[in-house]
């Protein structure tokens, strides 16, 4: 027999056949997140940051997640929108990222802290390693959609880092800077 499988359209990263989940995060969902907090209060809480879309798949032992992180432009004070991140709850699991529309930055930090950037655009693909967290940042006008696989067993850890990322992207006299960043 023939099914119809999920179907995403390469240049905007929208999905066009289910089954699919979707769930958006707003800047009042994102809480010490950005480096800024007065610029942070001052937003639109209601505002979205980034939507992610991702095919209802069963977590079943061995199985894999498909899904499209849509992240919108925009900052908050200097900094860039960028997505939580996060480590994997089971630390050794993998993930490979595709980056289909726009223009931004992975930022991966290992469990030493020490932080690196890929550029993220239409065709890129990302190994993301065991043991590294990792967040998107858009740092173009436009949407930053990237296509994700991972391991069902992989899960989240967001608390593990609460202390932050070591390595924040902002805008100065309008251009990319890094910045080294810890929390005190
Ligand atoms: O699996 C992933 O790494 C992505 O699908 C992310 O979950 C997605 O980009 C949203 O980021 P976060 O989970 O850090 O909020
Ligand atoms: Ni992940």
């Amino acid at each position: 027999s023939i099914t119809q499988p999920p179907q995403v359209a390469w240049a905007s990263g929208q999905f066009t056949n289910g089954p699919l989940i979707r769930k958006s995060t707003r800047l009042q969902n994102l809480t010490h997140v950005f480096m800024d907090e007065k610029a942070w209060l001052a937003c639109d809480p209601q505002q979205i940051v980034y939507d992610v879309e991702m095919v209802d798949s069963a977590p079943i032992a061995g199985a894999l997640y498909t899904g499209v992180t849509h992240l919108q432009p925009g900052k908050v004070g200097d900094e860039y929108f960028m997505t939580r991140g996060h480590f994997h709850a089971q630390r050794e699991q993998g993930e490979v990222y595709y980056g289909l529309r726009g223009s931004g930055l992975l930022l991966l930090q290992d469990e030493k802290g020490t932080a690196r950037l890929e550029p993220v655009f239409p065709g890129s693909v990302h190994i993301i390693p065991g043991f590294t967290a990792h967040r998107l940042i858009n740092t173009g006008n436009d949407i930053l959609s990237a296509l994700a696989v991972w391991p069902c067993a992989a899960g989240h850890d967001y608390a593990a880092l609460t202390q932050g990322f070591n390595l924040r992207v902002v805008e100065e006299v309008g251009r990319v800077q890094l910045k080294e960043y810890h929390h005190d």
